[in-house]
């Protein structure tokens, strides 16, 4: 939520700082601005996409060598042109950026009001500029002190980058709870919420720790203190990314590219960890927890949107092959009640980006009670990733359509692997279901393959029909009710139609009532167990003249006389269902979404890391 992009060196400033926002245009993209310093301070902004301020800032004077720039997702204040970033101190000498929100900001505003200062924008963030500046000037304190000495006042979240027209060769950045990369250039520095705008220049990279501040200055080695002003010792890692991961790569949308990549991410996911000839799942986190793991009383899941059914697949996945009692919760319930949480508990955080505040907060809740905590994360290096005790990566590659495609089927491949290696672990699997289910998984990637190759064209005929409609409703059962949540999830985010997911066998105690002919229903009815009963819920639908286009498993019959549509998918175990089925529903909103002149890259109001609770 918000990105930031800041370059200090010889080059040109503003080019790469576009550059860099478009990179981050996925974390906000509701106004942006820049701020170069070459002798004066010179602030652009736009309400509006990087593209925006692009056309307008290029024919202007933008030259210089030390800049800042910011692309916004608004929280206190509307997205125009005076909110956005970057903002001015009072006397026009600071510029800063931030991602993150200054919860006191009243209090503090109006104490800096009573000084004398006066404001321009709606933003928390202008408070925090005001208030450097206002102890700069009363303690003549150097920036980087003025900058502790406020981060000390302020209650809040904040990745922060500040430039001082009196400081030419230096910028000073600062994080808590926001995410703030430095890359190391020849002689240059980059900064940034994420590695992808730094990539292209440099892969040395230090991520900033909880409470740093850092000062980053031309000839001088790049100096990390704590907010208590103790020096760190920060570590120059070397990041495994190349920039086509980066580009769309043919494709309109990075959704379509991310919804086709699949195939490889799940392969990727599960490369190494396991062999089905040899009958083994090795995941080194789980290996270094073992006693943990096998012991806990039960495991609690937490996440949000659709990592959240990511984890509601890893509940049934875990009790049914590995017996183990399984809680998931939204992680901002969990944060925000008083749960029981013990040491014998395992916590488990499921994040693509590993930076939602939300997840980030129930997680320091379970370490502060003694859980184990482990991660499922694809961004390498975030907070998430760094927080836990142990964890795996998913391997998806950069997901930056801000719909969640193929970090689910990562998510969902990882707990597959996990529920599997427990269950070997607890003794609670037959050796040949384990046996079954591992020579399945490795099949998985050709099928997934399959149902994109097969059914596209089928798709856009019925994502034509659907185009039009104001609701649906999804239906799945088992395995496949995550599924349908994920289904209603991905049309309302990128198309705006309004779409719920239910249990089918809930449709009769309520959702029942809206069905009519205006009524798209999506089923998800691969089930083998309870095939008779999701037949029976089909019916009901079309009993109500509800058009029903049904996900099956290849050669279906009975579902296929009384549906409108019907999707084929391969077969499949059920436990592995959710791979497949989940991938028609992602290609029907895409097209769907296409239909309606939607951008589906950057749906209206989201952002792809939600770095605020
Ligand atoms: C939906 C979507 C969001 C995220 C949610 C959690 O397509 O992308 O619902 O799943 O914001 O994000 P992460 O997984 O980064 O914690």
């Amino acid at each position: 939520m918000c990105g930031i992009v800041a370059y200090l060196g010889k080059k040109e400033a503003f080019p790469i700082i576009i550059n860099g926002l478009k990179r981050l245009e996925y974390r906000g993209y509701d106004s942006t601005g820049i701020a170069i310093l070459n002798n004066e301070l010179k602030v652009f902004k736009k309400a509006g996409k990087v593209s925006d301020l692009e056309a307008y800032a290029s024919p202007l004077d933008t030259i210089g060598n030390i800049g800042i720039g910011h692309t916004r997702w608004a929280t206190h204040g509307k997205p125009n042109d005076t909110n956005a970033h970057p903002h001015k101190s009072g006397n026009s000498r600071l510029a800063l950026v931030h991602n993150g929100i200054i919860e006191n900001y009243k209090y503090l505003k109006s104490a800096l009001k009573e000084l004398g200062h006066h404001f321009d924008s709606e933003t928390d963030t202008e408070v925090l500029v005001h208030l450097i500046e206002e102890l700069q000037k009363r303690d003549d304190l150097s920036l980087e002190d003025a900058v502790r000495e406020a981060l000390t006042r302020v209650v809040g979240a904040y990745a922060i980058v500040v430039i001082d027209k009196d400081n030419p060769t230096k910028i000073v950045a600062a994080r808590k709870d926001s995410p703030l990369v430095i890359g190391i250039g020849n002689e240059e520095y980059y900064l940034a919420s994420d590695a992808t705008p730094l990539i292209e220049y440099t892969k040395k990279m230090i991520y900033l720790n909880e409470e740093e501040i850092a000062v980053v200055e031309l000839g001088k080695p790049i100096e990390v203190k704590s907010i208590d002003n103790i020096i760190q010792s920060p570590t120059i890692q070397e990041v495994d990314m190349n920039i086509e991961e980066l580009e769309k790569g043919g494709y309109d949308y990075f959704m379509m590219k991310e919804i086709h990549q699949q195939p490889a991410t799940v392969a990727d996911c599960m490369r190494g960890r396991i062999n089905a000839e040899e009958g083994w799942v090795h995941l080194g986190g789980v290996n270094q927890y073992e006693g943990k793991f096998t012991n806990a009383s039960r495991i609690i899941m937490a996440a949000c949107g659709t990592s959240w059914h990511s984890a509601l697949i890893g509940e049934y996945l875990f009790e049914e092959l590995a017996r183990i009692p399984v809680e998931v919760e939204y992680a901002s319930e969990l944060r925000y009640r008083n749960p029981v949480l013990t040491e014998n508990d395992v916590v488990i955080a499921i994040s693509q980006s590993g930076e939602t505040a939300d997840t980030l907060s129930a997680l320091r809740l379970a370490k502060e009670r003694g859980a184990l905590t482990y991660g499922i994360v694809n961004v390498v290096g975030s907070s998430i990733a760094r927080l836990t005790d142990a964890g795996s990566y998913i391997h998806a590659g950069p997901e930056i359509g801000v719909a969640s495609t193929k970090a689910f089927t990562g998510q969902v491949t990882l707990l597959t692997l996990m529920a599997l290696k427990l269950a070997k672990l607890r003794n609670t699997i037959s050796e040949d279901y384990y046996r079954q289910l591992l020579f399945e998984l490795k099949v998985i990637p050709k099928k997934i393959s399959q149902v994109l190759s097969q059914n596209e064209a089928h798709i856009k005929y019925i994502a034509n029909e659907i185009k039009d409609k104001t609701n649906a409703l999804y239906l799945g059962r088992g395995y496949n009710f995550p599924v349908a949540l994920e289904g209603a999830l991905k049309l309302k985010e990128i198309s705006y139609i309004h779409a719920e997911g239910y249990p089918a066998a809930e449709m009769k105690h309520g959702p029942i009532a809206l069905i009519d002919e205006n009524m798209p229903v999506f089923v998800i009815a691969t089930n083998k167990s309870a095939y008779e009963k999701i037949i029976s819920n089909i019916q009901e639908v079309k009993a109500r003249k509800g058009y029903v286009i049904a996900i099956v498993i290849e050669g279906e019959k009975t579902i296929s006389e009384i549906a409108d549509h019907v999707i084929e998918i391969p077969d499949t175990v059920e436990p592995l269902v959710p791979l497949l089925s989940v991938i028609p529903l992602q290609l029907l909103s895409y097209y769907i979404a296409i239909l309606r002149g939607c951008n589906v890259d950057q749906p209206r109001n989201l952002a792809k890391s939600v770095t605020v609770e």
